[in-house]
């Protein structure tokens, strides 16, 4: 009842880094795996495809969080923040999260199943970010508002992953 009395949006972040820990518990909450055993996530996804990759932008570089390793893989050692987004905080915030669908998992979909299932997968999770910044005191915007050609361009994603939505997420500004 608290940290939904609590999540709410917000654009003014800090520059300030979030502690490892800090970033891997907030990765673990948006779509760890809770269920050794399976392999089952924290988020829910149609047929179980678990087809969502949360792409973690800093400023050290892009990673992309392997959630049975419970690790992040370097994907680009760059700086592609700014990037993410088309409003001026994405720069300072110290973490982008990039939501990208990845189609070769979501093969018994046809095209609109696709898109609707693909979107609403991604939604849990975005929530379970909330959740979690609401329950830490961090600051977060999930935003639409994201150059997807550019982005998926930079960071050279295959034309059947898609991006989906984007999180920023930092202290908030004091
Ligand atoms: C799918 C989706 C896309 C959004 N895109 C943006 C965005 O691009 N930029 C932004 O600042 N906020 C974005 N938002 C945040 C909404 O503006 C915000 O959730 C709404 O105003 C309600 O505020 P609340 O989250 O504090 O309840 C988006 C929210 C959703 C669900």
């Amino acid at each position: 009842m608290q940290v939904l009395k609590e999540r709410h949006t917000s654009r003014e972040f800090s520059s300030q880094k979030l502690p490892p820990q800090v970033l891997s518990n907030l990765l673990w909450a948006a779509f760890g795996v809770n269920r050794p055993d399976s392999g089952m996530r924290t988020a829910p996804s149609a047929m179980n495809w678990q087809e969502i990759d949360i792409y973690v932008a800093t400023q050290d570089g892009l990673y992309v969080y392997d959630a049975k390793a419970n690790a992040l893989n370097l994907v680009l050692a760059q700086d592609v923040r700014g990037a993410t987004g088309q409003q001026p905080f994405v720069k300072e915030a110290p973490v982008n999260l990039v939501y990208v669908a990845d189609l070769a998992r979501t093969r018994r979909a046809g095209g609109e199943d696709q898109t609707l299932y693909t979107a609403a997968d991604t939604g849990f999770i975005a929530q379970n970010v909330y959740l979690f910044c609401a329950s830490e005191g961090l600051a977060a915007v999930v935003r639409g508002s994201v150059d997807r050609a550019a982005l998926a361009k930079l960071i050279k994603l295959r034309p059947d992953q898609k991006i989906i939505l984007a999180q920023t997420v930092g202290y908030p500004k004091k």
